[in-house]
């Protein structure tokens, strides 16, 4: 959901990789949620089903986001232009296991309570951080489409940029809750940090320094 508005654009694609490419990313992003689904109907979710689904969904609502982040990367490195318009693809996934993720909490830990979410946004600071995190998907989701695009103009591309604040919100809410294993959190921010290093434009800050001294 980043980028520029132009190359939302789809472009035709030019070969059965990147035409299998159009049928296989949407497949692939509702392979998490069948396998729950398919569980849940199964009762194999194990001890704590409502545990399990918030655990899958908050998880994959992040490999989404990042799925989403390596697609600029791609298109710079490997040339794989044609990856752009499932770069929306990705980040609606991502909302839509964030949107479970939230309703599987609302629902099942809070009994659909408002106003215990509000108390848990204003005292629980992983909570707060997800949530924030939570409202930029849905800004990004509900201004994915075309006519975002052409409405918002130059604002697209800025209100897009906070995809970068949704995944540093993201790996910040997993670090602060997990209690004693900081490894896996500490992986996602590693690969983060990673995607955020391909955004810096490392040859014009080179040439910069070069030229100051
Ligand atoms: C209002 C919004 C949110 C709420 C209320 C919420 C709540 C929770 C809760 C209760 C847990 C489990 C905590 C535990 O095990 O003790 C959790 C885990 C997690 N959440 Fe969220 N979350 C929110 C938003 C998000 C968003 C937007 C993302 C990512 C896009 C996310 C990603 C994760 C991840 C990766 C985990 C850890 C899963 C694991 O244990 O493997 N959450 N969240």
């Amino acid at each position: 959901m980043t980028a520029t508005a132009t190359s939302e654009v789809s472009k035709k694609p030019r070969n059965r990789a990147q035409s299998l490419a159009r049928f296989a990313i949407p497949i692939f992003c509702l392979i998490p949620v069948s396998g729950l689904l398919v569980f849940f109907f199964l009762d194999k979710l194990g001890a704590d089903p409502i545990e399990k689904i918030t655990h899958v969904t908050g998880e994959w609502g992040l490999r989404f986001l990042f799925l989403s982040l390596c697609v600029s990367p791609a298109r710079k490195f490997l040339g794989w232009q044609w990856l752009a318009p499932h770069r929306r693809t990705l980040g609606l996934a991502s909302f839509g296991y964030a949107l479970l993720h939230l309703a599987t909490y609302l629902v099942f830990d809070l009994g659909f309570n408002f106003a215990f979410l509000g108390e848990d946004i204003l005292e629980r600071p992983y909570i707060t951080v997800g949530f924030g995190t939570f409202l930029i998907l849905l800004a990004l989701a509900v201004t994915s489409n075309r006519r975002a695009i052409r409405k918002l103009k130059k604002r697209w591309g800025t209100l897009h940029r906070l995809v970068y604040l949704a995944g540093i919100g993201a790996v910040i809410h997993f670090l602060w809750l997990v209690k004693a294993d900081l490894q896996e959190p500490l992986i996602y921010a590693a690969v983060l940090a990673a995607l955020l290093a391909t955004r810096i434009p490392w040859q014009t800050l080179r040439a910069r320094y070069s030229t100051s001294k």
